[in-house]
């Protein structure tokens, strides 16, 4: 359990304070590899090495090291192994929860920035990328040979993350989750072993990496399959003001749609809520992207309009592949080329959306609907009459996003549940939570975390007892209670059987991991 371990980790500083210094010291020298740069507390840079994306957590590392070869990082490991320390692995560092710094104090970090090679091969369309790719620069390179891959729309996200735990996109129902496209690995584990993993080779661990890596080893290089880009992509947006019964009904003429049996995969979409007009309505609105001819998207989204409430306004944004992906990012796609921002703003809501201030802290929580019992009436009415009237006085500048994960045809569902760590596969919704505090002043306000843990309560009270619904690892969320049950899922076990064969200490330990 996470409240426990914390205690017993804060105890064990306290108790072994004077050692842990002591050891800080004899750390720096052991760490001082030729050629590696490595940041302690007090050093020029460390602070901004261990800077949060998510302003809400301020943690303090023991040191952030950046290797450059797998060698390297494998010493780096031995060294942390030998110490007893937590190891953590950073690659575009956008952890919900700030786990690429190890959630925790006292961590060893490991930035990945310099594993950014890509090879492409284009006859076996596949790549190989370092693991401390960025998104963007994945989707630039894959494209100069006129292929892509599936993956979530912010550029500077890290593929390390992002591979480890799932990755969807609006490709997502045509090309599967970025861990789905995962052909083979190239990782170091807990004791310092450098080894690979794919289907053939440590099976076992192949199958835990993709749904729950981080806990059992860090990539050094992932092998990607790719798909020829389309030919054009046509970016939709359908945009209505709800009450919170149209609201309510909306989202189930929704799913009904997305349940024709003839939907094409090529069709990928979430719902995206924002604040009302006026308290009691909802901003509601259909977004995606359409991989097919774009001649037929109208007929292919008429059943749900036609049994919607007229339109208040529509935007279709065409383009080739690159344009569209571009178009998604908000931003430019090299990661070289701009800093990322400085805020949490997630550039898709904030170029669609930019109804609110951009903040630095944030509170995120999920919700995967299971597709063999979808919410009900009452939980749909208690979530919209939440969003329409908490969602218009709420202090905080926040979105939801309902991703489409099933309905007919969907690659992700398609996938057998035991053939990945990653265990939701007969969903149909995985719902985003997501709230900022309004201005850069901390703390985070509390009213932020009741807005969305009554709103999620709301929903999950109002189903039957036995609904077996699930979150994502993706959008990591410290203060999840049973997060065994709810990420994991039946491969709880499993993954914790394996854990404690290769990594018996807990080298790879962080909040809400596999654990014990
Ligand atoms: C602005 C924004 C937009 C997003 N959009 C999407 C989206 O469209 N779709 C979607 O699915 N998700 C999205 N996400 C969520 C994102 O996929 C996750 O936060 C992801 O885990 C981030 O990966 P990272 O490498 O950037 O993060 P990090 O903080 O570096 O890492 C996250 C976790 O993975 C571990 N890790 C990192 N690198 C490695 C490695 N090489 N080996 C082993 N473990 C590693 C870390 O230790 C940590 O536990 C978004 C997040 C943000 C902040
Ligand atoms: C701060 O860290 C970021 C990566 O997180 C890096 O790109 C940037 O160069 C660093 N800035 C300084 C001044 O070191
Ligand atoms: C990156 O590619 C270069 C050139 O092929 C190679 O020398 C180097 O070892 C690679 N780096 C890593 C971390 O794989
Ligand atoms: C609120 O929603 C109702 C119901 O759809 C709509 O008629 C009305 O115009 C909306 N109000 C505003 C201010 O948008
Ligand atoms: C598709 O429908 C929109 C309205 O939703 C309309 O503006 C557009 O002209 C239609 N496109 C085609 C190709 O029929
Ligand atoms: C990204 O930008 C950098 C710096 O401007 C440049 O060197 C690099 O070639 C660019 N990469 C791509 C894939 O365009
Ligand atoms: C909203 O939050 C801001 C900044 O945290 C604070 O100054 C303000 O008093 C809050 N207002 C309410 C009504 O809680
Ligand atoms: C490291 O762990 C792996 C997996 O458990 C094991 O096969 C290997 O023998 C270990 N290596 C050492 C040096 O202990």
């Amino acid at each position: 359990m996470l409240v426990p371990r914390t205690i017993c980790a804060a105890a064990l500083s306290v108790v072994f304070g004077v050692g842990v210094y002591a050891a800080a010291d004899s750390l720096r020298s052991e760490l001082t590899l030729p050629g590696v740069q490595s940041l302690f507390p007090g050093d020029a840079g460390y602070a901004n090495a261990s800077r949060a994306f998510n302003l809400r957590f301020t943690l303090e590392p023991v040191a952030v090291v950046f290797p450059s070869t797998p060698q390297e990082l494998s010493e780096i490991v031995q060294i942390g192994h030998k110490n007893r320390l937590r190891v953590a692995a950073r690659s575009g560092g956008h952890s919900y929860i700030a786990n690429g710094l190890g959630g925790e104090n006292g961590t060893l970090v490991v930035d990945m920035a310099r594993f950014t090679n890509i090879t492409v091969n284009p006859e076996a369309r596949t790549a190989i990328v370092g693991s401390g790719n960025r998104l963007g620069d994945i989707a630039l390179a894959l494209n100069d040979y006129g292929l892509g891959t599936a993956h979530g729309t912010c550029p500077y996200v890290g593929i390390g993350g992002h591979s480890s735990y799932g990755g969807f996109g609006f490709t997502s129902r045509m090309w599967g989750l970025t861990l789905d496209n995962v052909l083979s690995l190239e990782l170091v584990l807990a004791n310092g072993t450098i080894t690979k993993a794919s289907k053939d080779i440590n099976p076992d661990l192949f199958w835990a990496m993709r749904g729950a890596g981080p806990s059992f080893a860090i990539t050094t290089a992932i092998e990607l399959a790719a798909y020829p880009a389309p030919a054009s992509v046509l970016i939709f947006q359908y945009n209505w003001q709800l009450n919170v019964d149209q609201a309510a009904d909306a989202l189930s003429t929704f799913e009904t749609f997305s349940n024709k049996p003839d939907l094409s995969p090529e069709f990928g979409a979430e719902i995206v809520l924002t604040r009302g007009a006026i308290a009691g309505n909802v901003s509601w609105g259909l977004t995606g992207a359409w991989h097919g001819d774009p001649n037929l998207l109208n007929d292919t989204v008429a059943p749900f309009l036609n049994a919607m409430p007229p339109l208040h306004g529509v935007t279709f944004t065409p383009g080739n592949w690159i344009e569209s992906v571009t178009v998604l990012a908000g931003s430019t796609l090299n990661t070289s080329s701009a800093p990322d921002y400085t805020d949490t703003c997630d550039s898709f809501h904030f170029l669609f959306y930019a109804t609110s201030e951009c903040a630095s802290r944030f509170y995120a929580k999920s919700l995967v609907t299971p597709a063999a019992s979808p919410m009900n009436d009452a939980a749909r009415k208690a979530f919209m009459s939440h969003v329409a009237f908490q969602g218009f006085t709420t202090n905080t500048s926040w979105f939801f996003q309902i991703e489409l994960y099933g309905g007919a045809n969907s690659k992700i569902n398609a996938v057998p549940t035991d053939a990945t760590a990653f265990v939701h596969r007969s969903s149909t919704f995985t719902i985003q939570f997501y709230a900022s505090s309004f201005n850069n002043a901390p703390p985070y306000p509390d009213s932020g975390f009741t807005f969305l843990d009554d709103l999620v309560d709301g929903i999950t009270s109002n189903s039957p007892k036995d609904w077996d619904y699930g979150a994502y690892t993706n959008y990591m969320e410290d203060k999840l209670v049973d997060f065994k049950q709810r990420y994991y899922g039946s491969h709880y076990p499993r993954l914790l059987a394996l854990k404690k064969s290769l990594d018996p200490t807990g080298v790879f330990d962080f909040p809400v991991g596999i654990d014990d």
